[in-house]
C-alpha cells in the first residue's frame, strides 16, 4: 500500500497545482507546496484513504472547503493513471475526499507479495541511499554487583525488538549494552569484600550475584556511616582507575559474577547484545573535558567543573549545571555518555560510525539525556544529518497501581517472573488439552508453555504505548482473547492446521480473483503492513507493529469463520489458501521482529 500511496500523492499533488496555479507558485517560492494531506481512512465503508488538504487550504484559497475538494476531483479524474489506481472519489462532509484503491490494483499488490520474503517491506537503502549507516541502540544496560530489575526488562524487551525492525530494513544496528560497571560503587564493594569475604575478590564462584547484592547493600549502608571506609574506598576507585593489578583483577571478577546472570536472562529471552559498559569510555573522559574547555562551555563552579544548562532551569530559577568533573576530579554518569555520544559518531577506528543513536530507558531518564543531548549539541558533537534520541518507557506497575513487589513486599525477581510465566503458561495448557481430550508428550507441552510464557511476557510489554506506566498481569497476558501474544500465535496454528487439513498453502496461483468483502477486508490489512513498519521505525513505537498485528488476526479470523476456505470450490479454494498463507507469513514475520518465534501446533 505504501507504492500505492506514493503514486497517489503525487497525483494529488499534481492535481492541487493544476486547479490552483496561482496559490501554488506563490508556495512553491517560499520553498513549499500545497499540502495534499492523505491519510488512512477512518472507516472501511469511506475507503482506503482520506484527502482531507481541501479543509487546511480554505483559508488560505479563500473558497469553501466542498468546492475546493470539486475543484480537485475535477482534475484528478482528467489523469488516467489516477482512473487505473482509483474507483471515482466521493466527497463527504464539510470536504473530505474518499477514495477507494480499485480491487484489481489491490489483486495486483498481493500477487506480488507472493515470491516475496520481504513482504513488500523495501530495504531502507532502495529508498534513500544516504541511510544504510549504522544505528546505535543503547538498551538493556543493567548495573554490576545489582540485579536486573523489571526496568531492565522493559528496556531490554523494547530495545530488542526496535534493533530487529532497524535490522529488517537494513541497517546495521550495534546493539549496545552500556553496562554500570564503573564508578566510586566498585570502591565500596571491593573495600568492604576485603574485610568479609575477601576469597570473591581472587576467586571466581565463591560468590553468587545474590550474594553480591546482598555485599553491596551493606558497603553502601557503611560507606553512608563510616569516613574511614569513604576514605579506602576511594583510594580504591583511584587505584581501579590507575590501573592498580590487583584491584582490577578484582573488579573484573565482580563484573564477570554479574554478566553470568544477566547473560542468563539474555539467553531465556533470546536477546543478542553486546557489552560495551561505562568502563570502555575511561581513556576518553579526559577528551570531554579538554573539547568543553576550549568550546568556552565549561564553567568552575563550587570547585567543580561543569556547563550551566540552557532553558532549563533550579528550584531558584537559577540554570542548572551539568556536573562534568567532580571536584575531587571524579567523572559522573552524564560524563560517560558524553564520551558515548562522542564516540559513537566518530568514525572508525575511534569511533562507531553511527549516524543514529537510540536509549531506551525508564522515563525518570529523561531529564538526564536532555542535559547530556543539549550539552552534546552545543559541543557540536553531533555532525549535520546525526540524531541522538531517547526512547522513554514508564514504569511496570503491580495490579494495585504500585511498584510491582513480591507478596511479601520485595522486588520481583526477573528469573522468578519468567518462571512463573512459563509455569503458568504450563497449567492453562494442560487443563486445555485435558478439555480438548488431547495426549501429548512432555517435550510438546514443554516447548510450547516455555514460547507461549516468555511470548505472553514480552508481547504484554511491547502491546503498550511504552510511554505510559504498565500492569502487570499474568492472567491478562496469559489469556487466549484480547490483544495478546496466545491469540496472535493461535491464529498462526490455526492456519498451519489447514495444511494438516490438506489445504495446499505452498500451491503458486498465475492470477488472483476476489469476490467477497471479508477477502477484501483481509488484502486491505496484509497491505498495510510495510506502512506500520515505517512508521514503528520512525516514531519508535512497538505497539503500532502489536496493534496491527491484533487487527490482522481479527481479520483473518473473520474471514476464517465466515466463508468457506477447504470447502470452497476450485480455484476459489487456492485462491483463499494463498491470502491464508500471506497472513501467515505476515503474522511470523511481525512476531519474529518483536523477538517472539511462532508455533506450528499449541
Ligand atoms: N545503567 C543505567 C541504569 O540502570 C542505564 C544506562 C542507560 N544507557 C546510557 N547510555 N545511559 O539505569
Amino acid at each position: 500500500m505504501q507504492q500505492i500511496l506514493v503514486a497517489l500523492t503525487e497525483q494529488v499533488e499534481n492535481a492541487l497545482e493544476k486547479a490552483f496555479p496561482n496559490e501554488s507558485c506563490i508556495a512553491k517560492e517560499a520553498g513549499k507546496k500545497l499540502e495534499p494531506q492523505i491519510v488512512p481512512a477512518s472507516k472501511p465503508e469511506f475507503g482506503d484513504f482520506q484527502i482531507n488538504g481541501a479543509l487546511g487550504l480554505a483559508k488560505k484559497i479563500k473558497q469553501p472547503p466542498r468546492q475546493i475538494a470539486q475543484a480537485i476531483v475535477q482534475q484528478l479524474r482528467k489523469n488516467k493513471k489516477f482512473e487505473e489506481l482509483c474507483e471515482l472519489p466521493e466527497i463527504a462532509g464539510p470536504g473530505f475526499i474518499n477514495i477507494t484503491i480499485k480491487a484489481d490494483c489491490l489483486i495486483a499488490e498481493i500477487q506480488k507479495r507472493l515470491n516475496d520474503k520481504r513482504l513488500g517491506i523495501a530495504l531502507a537503502s532502495d529508498l534513500n541511499s544516504q541511510n544504510t549507516s549504522t544505528v546505535v541502540v543503547d538498551f538493556s544496560s543493567p548495573n554490576i554487583a545489582k540485579e536486573m530489575h523489571v526496568g531492565h526488562l522493559r528496556s531490554t524487551i523494547i530495545g530488542d525488538s526496535l534493533s530487529r525492525i532497524l535490522e529488517f530494513r537494513g541497517y546495521k544496528v550495534l546493539r549496545l549494552n552500556h553496562v554500570g560497571d564503573w564508578g566510586t560503587q566498585f570502591g565500596m564493594l571491593i573495600t568492604h569484600l576485603k574485610h568479609v569475604a575477601p576469597e570473591a575478590l581472587t576467586n571466581q564462584d565463591s560468590i553468587d550475584l545474590g550474594d553480591l547484592v546482598i555485599f553491596y547493600r551493606q558497603a553502601k549502608a557503611e560507606f553512608d556511616k563510616c569516613e574511614k571506609f569513604q576514605t579506602s574506598s576511594r583510594e580504591e576507585v583511584v587505584k581501579l582507575q590507575k590501573g592498580d593489578k590487583t584491584t582490577l583483577k578484582a573488579w573484573e571478577l565482580l563484573c564477570e559474577q554479574s554478566r553470568q546472570e544477566f547473560n542468563k536472562i539474555y539467553k531465556r529471552l533470546n536477546i543478542e547484545i553486546q557489552e560495551r559498559g561505562e568502563s570502555f569510555y575511561n581513556p576518553y573522559l579526559e577528551d570531554v573535558v579538554k573539547d568543553l574547555s576550549t568550546s568556552g562551555l565549561l564553567v568552575t563552579d563550587n570547585g567543580a567543573k561543569c556547563v550551566f544548562l540552557e532553558g532549563i532551569k533550579g528550584k531558584q530559577g537559577k540554570p542548572l549545571p551539568l556536573i562534568i568533573e567532580k571536584s575531587d576530579g571524579g567523572f559522573n554518569y552524564a560524563t560517560t555518555d558524553l564520551a558515548a555520544i562522542r564516540y559513537r559518531f566518530n568514525t572508525a577506528p575511534q569511533g562507531d560510525g553511527a549516524f543514529r543513536l537510540i536509549y531506551v530507558t525508564d522515563a525518570g531518564q529523561a531529564s538526564h539525556f536532555n542535559a547530556v543531548f543539549q550539552v552534546a549539541k552545543r559541543a557540536q558533537w553531533i555532525p549535520r544529518g546525526c540524531h541522538v534520541e531517547h526512547v522513554p518507557f514508564g514504569l511496570v506497575q503491580g495490579e494495585d497501581g504500585k511498584k510491582l513487589k513480591t507478596r511479601s513486599g520485595e522486588t520481583v525477581r526477573l528469573k522468578d517472573l519468567l518462571d512463573e510465566a512459563v509455569d503458568r503458561a504450563k497449567k492453562d495448557l494442560q487443563e486445555r488439552l485435558k478439555e480438548e481430550g488431547r495426549h501429548e508428550n512432555n517435550d510438546f507441552i514443554n516447548h510450547v508453555s516455555t514460547t507461549v510464557g516468555i511470548a505472553s511476557v514480552k508481547y504484554a510489554d511491547l502491546s503498550q504505548n511504552r510511554i505510559t506506566n504498565y500492569q502487570f498481569n499474568f492472567d491478562r497476558m496469559l489469556s487466549l482473547q484480547g490483544n495478546t501474544a496466545p491469540y496472535l500465535l493461535y491464529a498462526l496454528v490455526r492456519i498451519a492446521g489447514l495444511a494438516r487439513k490438506g489445504g495446499n498453502l505452498k500451491a503458486s496461483v498465475d492470477t488472483l480473483q476476489f469476490n467477497k468483502p471479508q477477502e477484501y477486508n483481509l488484502i486491505r490489512t496484509l497491505l498495510k503492513f510495510e506502512t506500520v513498519i515505517l512508521e514503528v521505525e520512525a516514531e519508535l513505537l512497538p505497539n503500532r507493529l502489536c496493534s496491527y498485528l491484533f487487527e490482522l488476526s481479527q481479520v483473518f479470523n473473520r474471514f476464517y469463520d465466515q466463508i468457506p476456505v477447504l470447502k470452497a470450490d476450485e480455484p476459489f479454494q487456492s485462491y483463499r489458501l494463498v491470502l491464508c498463507r500471506l497472513t501467515a507469513e505476515t503474522l511470523k514475520l511481525g512476531l519474529n521482529l518483536l523477538g517472539i518465534p511462532s508455533l506450528e501446533r499449541m
